[in-house]
């Protein structure tokens, strides 16, 4: 943590006295009331026009509540706001997470091999490169069975143990990518403290042929020490306790290696990364072990090609046209000015079950602040609440209050035009779902029209759909590992626009250092018969005490 006092001074006006953003203020007030059928109307090609694409994606946001006047404002805003200079120095390398004091440079780990990349003055591009060839190298040897236990059965099972970052990418992209994964493998991965996770995880797998990958970036982390403790018990049990057998059994994956020779892991099996790959920036670092294990080192080149691919558009392309740019103005539009609180990312592909949740992570860890980067409390409203599911199942749970609920909710719907297990009409029904959902969302159905349909008067109100509601269409051919990389940089990058307009920093989490700090205090607490301490609450000790009798003590 740095000690030394720092002054933060920014040459940039705060947002809310910025020219931009007063403009935008006045244009809000205008256009709060146009209805998306208007602005329709009066352009018959916005919906071609309002499009933009990079890196394989295809991105239409003419159902958003913009006219070219808000673009105009938006992009006026980002560059007011110092977009250009904030994206130069993410990538020259600047330590741009200032409470840290570190580089951000995820977009290093996707850089080609020749690239030049410097952080303090050195290259760090040969050092990813070297830690990804000792990944492949690796992942080879699991994958054809060279690689034994100790016991010399082949290693069918792997089992990744960690949290948060250092679990969301990984099971996110092991989902998302299990099309091309190796069907004789088994993945599973143990994030939560509690026992059930590890138990069930591991209740029909044989230990002697089970590979953990211990995964944690400080590899201090009470839930995945706990359950890699917890998981070298159960693997040690089956050898006797043959400590030997912890290096055909256990790698880790960590910035730490002097915690990891403490754990007794042979810095040998670790492969490391750097204290500039943030947590949830981290699946494409030597974090996506076992994505590379699932499907290959090639294939995980290929989607880190298509992570670079995005951060070349990010960095090159015109604002008015720049995918990340874009999208994360939209979120500030909806956000600052319409007092949305929450957006709604619906992927219509069953592979990306869990990239909500990864998002989860990635946007509302990023950006949930309220301290500006020069301290100061924050005069508007910062990262949104992310949520979302997999179409179609959505639409039959929580759609309905997004159609016609009283909150404004943004939405990205995913589609894709090829499905990659093509089953008679399944994918033609699922994603005419998607667009069926935008143009609902947007155009809705008036009293007149549901009057035509003969519905009886008292009913009207019910079934009309008053519309005007934003969303995106992004479209791909199909989820392929670049596409996928390209996918997450978008919203990562999309997620760093809305930070340095916001002017917060996106690259720490201090606001999740209380809950743990005071759990470590309760932990002994609910193991202890003496009186809780006497610097808790009243209700916190009662429910200790509680707890306690609950449990039997
Ligand atoms: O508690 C939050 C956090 O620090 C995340 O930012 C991080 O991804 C996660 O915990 C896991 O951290 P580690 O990889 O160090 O175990």
């Amino acid at each position: 943590m740095p000690t030394q006092e720092k002054t933060v001074t920014s040459q940039i006006a705060p947002l809310v006295d910025r020219s931009a953003w007063k403009k935008l203020t006045a244009h809000y007030e205008k256009l709060q009331e146009v209805h998306m059928r208007q602005m329709f109307a009066d352009d018959p090609q916005r919906g071609e026009k309002l499009t933009a694409e990079g890196a394989g994606l295809f991105l239409d946001y003419s159902k958003n509540r913009v006219t070219d006047e808000t673009l105009k404002l938006l992009v006026e805003l980002a560059e007011e706001s110092g977009l250009p200079e904030r994206i130069k120095a993410m990538f020259g390398g600047e330590k741009i997470n200032l409470t840290e004091d570190r580089a951000v440079l995820h977009v290093a780990l996707r850089a080609p091999q020749d690239a030049t990349i410097t952080v303090d003055g050195e290259n760090v591009v040969p050092d990813v490169h070297e830690v990804l060839d000792r990944m492949s190298k690796f992942a080879d040897r699991v994958r054809s069975g060279e690689w034994k236990g100790h016991s010399g059965k082949r290693i069918v099972n792997i089992v990744n143990i960690g949290i948060g970052g250092s679990d969301l990418g990984p099971v996110m992209a092991y989902e998302a990518l299990k099309h091309y994964a190796q069907r004789d493998l088994t993945f599973r991965f143990v994030s939560n403290v509690d026992g059930t996770d590890f138990a069930e995880a591991v209740v029909d797998l044989d230990p002697e042929e089970t590979l953990f990958i211990v995964a944690s970036k400080t590899f201090t982390t009470l839930e995945t020490m706990t359950n890699a403790g917890t998981a070298r018990e159960w693997s040690l049990a089956a050898f006797g306790g043959d400590k030997a057998s912890v290096a055909k059994h256990f790698v880790a994956v960590s910035t730490n290696a002097e915690k990891v020779t403490e754990f007794g892991i042979d810095t040998a099996n670790m492969f490391g990364f750097w204290d500039w790959v943030g947590g949830r920036y981290s699946m494409d670092s030597s974090i996506g072990l076992s994505t590379m294990l699932a499907v290959g080192p090639d294939n995980f080149r290929a989607m880190l090609d298509g992570f670079h691919q995005m951060d070349e558009h990010f960095r090159t392309t015109p604002f008015e046209k720049n995918l990340p740019v874009l999208m994360g103005l939209l979120s500030i539009w909806y956000n600052d000015f319409f007092g949305s609180e929450t957006v709604a990312v619906l992927p219509y592909d069953q592979y990306l079950k869990r990239f909500p949740a990864y998002l989860q992570q990635l946007s509302m860890e990023s950006n949930g602040k309220y301290i500006t980067t020069e301290g100061k409390r924050v005069t508007y409203n910062t990262g949104p609440v992310l949520f979302g599911e997999p179409g179609t199942n959505g639409q039959h749970s929580f759609y309905q209050l997004i159609h016609q609920g009283t909150r404004l909710i943004p939405c990205d719907f995913i589609a894709f035009a090829k499905s990659l297990n093509p089953l008679g009409r399944h994918h033609d029904m699922l994603q005419a779902n998607v667009f069926a959902q935008a143009e609902a969302l947007a155009f809705g159905k008036t009293a007149e029209q549901v009057k035509a349909e003969g519905t009886a008067d008292w009913l009207v109100p019910h079934r009309v759909f008053e519309g005007n509601r934003p969303s995106n269409v992004l479209m791909a051919e199909s989820l392929t590992p670049a596409l996928l990389g390209a996918l997450v940089a978008l919203y990562e990058h999309s997620v760093f626009v809305q930070g340095v307009i916001w002017n917060i920093d996106s690259f720490d989490q201090w606001g999740v250092e209380l809950g743990k700090k005071l759990a470590q205090a309760i932990i002994p607490e609910l193991e202890s018969d003496e009186e809780p301490s006497l610097e808790h609450d009243s209700s916190t000790n009662h429910l200790i005490r509680k707890y306690r009798k609950m449990k039997g003590m």
